[in-house]
C-alpha cells in the first residue's frame, strides 16, 4: 500500500485535486471516498466529472444512492458511477441495489459513503479519506495498491 496526504486549503482545491486524480483514471476504477458529512467529497467527485467530461450538474445522489454519466477517460468513452450509500445500514442492501454490478470495465465509480462496499470493491480500489470540515482546510489521505495505481498516479505519487 502506498500512502499519501495532501492538504486542500479551499473547495476550489478540493475539485482541483478531483481533476487531477481523474487524469489518471479509466473504466474498471473504483475509488472510495470516506469523510464525515459535509468533508468535501462530493466536490472533488464535480471536479473530476469536468475532468471527464460531464457536462450535467454533478450532486450527492442521497436519495437515489447512484447517478450515472456519460464521460471519456483516456480519449475512450465511458461512465462515471457517482454513488452515495450514507443511507445504506446493512451491507445486505448494497447487494439488494446490486452495488456490484456497477463495479464494471467500463464505468468508474467514485463511492460517497462507501464503508459497506469497501470489501467488494477489492484490494485495487483506491481509498481517500477526507477530513476536516466547516471552512477549515482539508486534508486527504490517499492510500492504494502501488502496483496498481502507481505508473497513472506516478504525478501524485511522487515525493
Ligand atoms: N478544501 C476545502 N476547504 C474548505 N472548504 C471546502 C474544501 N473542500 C470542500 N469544501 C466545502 O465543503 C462543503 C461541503 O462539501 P461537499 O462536497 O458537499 O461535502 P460532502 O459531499 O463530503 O458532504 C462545500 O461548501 C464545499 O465547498
Ligand atoms: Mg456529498
Amino acid at each position: 500500500m502506498t500512502e499519501k496526504i495532501f492538504s486542500l486549503p479551499s473547495a476550489a482545491e478540493t475539485e482541483r485535486f478531483g481533476a487531477a486524480l481523474a487524469a489518471g483514471l479509466r473504466g474498471g476504477d473504483i475509488v472510495l471516498l470516506f469523510g464525515g458529512s459535509g468533508a468535501g467529497k462530493t466536490a472533488l467527485v464535480q471536479g473530476a466529472g469536468r475532468a471527464l467530461g460531464v457536462t450535467e450538474p454533478i450532486t450527492s445522489p442521497t436519495f437515489t444512492l447512484a447517478a450515472e454519466y456519460e464521460a471519456v477517460a483516456g480519449g475512450r468513452r465511458t461512465r462515471l458511477i457517482h454513488l452515495d450509500l450514507y443511507r445504506l445500514t446493512r451491507t445486505e442492501e448494497a447487494d439488494v441495489i446490486g452495488v456490484d454490478s456497477f463495479f464494471h470495465p467500463d464505468a468508474i465509480v467514485m463511492a460517497e459513503w462507501p464503508e459497506l462496499i469497501a470489501a467488494a470493491a477489492g484490494p485495487e480500489a483506491l481509498r481517500l479519506e477526507i477530513t476536516g470540515g466547516g471552512s477549515e482546510p482539508r486534508q486527504i489521505r490517499l492510500s492504494c495498491a502501488e502496483e496498481y495505481w502507481g505508473e497513472r498516479l506516478s504525478s501524485f505519487l511522487r515525493p
